[in-house]
């Protein structure tokens, strides 16, 4: 509870919505960006247990680090953290959408844009994927939100670690198994907006039905 997250693209939609409520349950969050001003005025804004620096300073001081970028600069901003990953748990919620046909599933060579972190940062980094299918803009509210988290990664024990920190955001999280396995919630974001177009929804997302028992560990 006391380590320190850092948000890399932080001053964007998701990962203002997500350092917002973090720092609304208690935890110390370091907003960063291209432009370090810009994470300051972003941190200002966002008040309460919220800071803001470079990307690369605050994957520095991250002990986890999330990254909120767009799957275009995904390559780029990995490049520019990679010094700071080893070791930590990276959380990557990059959705590899390709503009314009953002409705239709395009995923990257490596099979999701997950498993293109894991390569840019390389093995000694315990990548961790989630929040592909929730709407920055009711994460940016504190309303109930009605979509589960779906996370992915092959280190069980980080992959428990940000299920907890999803529940944190007063959201469910729910394993959804290996890295790979990432590639299913990454293509249903393309569905969702397909969804959201065609039936006039405002944010639609996804929750798993049955009577969940908690895994033991
Ligand atoms: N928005 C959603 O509802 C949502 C939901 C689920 C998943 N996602 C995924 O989360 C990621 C972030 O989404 P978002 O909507 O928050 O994105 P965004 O607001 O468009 O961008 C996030 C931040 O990325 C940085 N950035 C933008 N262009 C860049 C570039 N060319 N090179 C390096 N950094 C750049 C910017 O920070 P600086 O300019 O300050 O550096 C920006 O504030 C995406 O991969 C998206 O698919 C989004």
């Amino acid at each position: 509870m006391n380590e320190t997250i850092a948000i890399v693209g932080g001053t964007g939609h998701l990962g203002t919505a997500i350092a917002r409520r973090l720092a609304k349950a208690g935890r110390r969050v370091v907003i960063g960006s291209r432009d370090a001003q810009r994470a300051n005025q972003a941190a200002l804004e966002l008040g309460f247990g919220v800071t803001g620096t470079s990307n690369s300073a605050a994957a520095m001081v991250g002990d986890i680090i999330i990254v909120t970028v767009p799957f275009a600069s995904q390559e780029a901003t990995y490049l520019d953290i990679a010094p700071h990953a080893p070791g930590k748990i990276v959380v990557d919620t990059t959705v590899p959408l390709v503009p314009p046909k953002v409705m239709r599933v395009q995923l990257p060579p490596e099979g999701s844009a997950a498993q293109r972190a894991q390569r840019l940062l390389g093995d000694g980094v315990r990548v961790v994927s989630a929040f592909h299918n929730v709407a920055a803009h009711k994460l940016a509210t504190d309303e109930e939100i009605a979509c589960d988290v779906l996370v992915f990664g092959d280190d069980k024990a980080a992959r428990v670690t940000v299920v907890r920190l999803v529940q944190e955001l007063g959201l469910r999280g729910l394993h959804g198994g290996a890295l790979a396995n990432s590639a299913a919630a990454e293509a249903l974001t393309s569905i969702l907006i397909f969804i959201n177009k065609t039936y006039s929804v405002d944010g639609a997302g996804i929750q798993v039905t049955g009577a969940l028992v908690e895994p033991a560990g």
